[in-house]
């Protein structure tokens, strides 16, 4: 018995295992190119924004995720003035997939979470749909 729950144990870790393998590639991806300035796991540092709980990574889709990434983020386009350094461009270093698995990563950093839609959200029609006007009450009929 207790033989069988090693075993099942051990193929709960080869799933997950195995599941993770993309978001590894970013995630080593990002330890390589962006921790020196994000901070190990992304918490950022004094020189850049903290990439965990990031409205903007939250917020956005990953196309511009991608753009900040590939294109930069420096002079008047800085939304981070107290921070001196710029966001540096890295196209030429990473090939597609690596982006993809690096904004897979971020949006892990940063989950889009129910509360950042919009109320409009949620479904209008919790007033009872509108009732068939009451029948002005009967007269009471005297019965003779
Ligand atoms: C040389 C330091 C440096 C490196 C390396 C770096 N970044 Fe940045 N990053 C910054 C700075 C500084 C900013 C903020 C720029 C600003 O003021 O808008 C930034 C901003 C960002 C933003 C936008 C955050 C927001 O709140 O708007 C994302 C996303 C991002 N970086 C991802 C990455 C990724 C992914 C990598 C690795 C491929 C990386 N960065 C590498 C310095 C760096």
């Amino acid at each position: 018995m207790r033989i069988l729950g090693v075993l099942c144990a051990l193929a709960v870790i080869a799933v997950f295992a195995s599941e993770s393998v993309a978001a590894d590639q970013g995630e080593a991806k990002f330890q390589a190119m962006c921790a020196s300035c994000h901070g190990k796991a992304g918490v950022g540092t004094t020189m850049a924004p903290a990439l965990v709980k990031n409205e903007f990574v939250k917020t956005s889709k990953p196309e511009d995720i991608t753009k900040v990434i590939l294109e930069g983020r420096t002079g008047k386009d800085k939304k981070y003035p107290k921070m001196p350094m710029a966001m540096p461009a890295q196209k030429g270093k990473l090939k597609d997939d690596e982006t993809k698995a690096l904004v897979d990563y971020l949006k892990k950093l940063s989950p889009e979470d129910a509360a950042a839609k919009p109320a409009a959200a949620k479904p209008a029609a919790a007033k009872p749909a509108t009732k068939p006007a009451a029948k002005p009450a009967a007269k009471p009929t005297t019965t003779k």
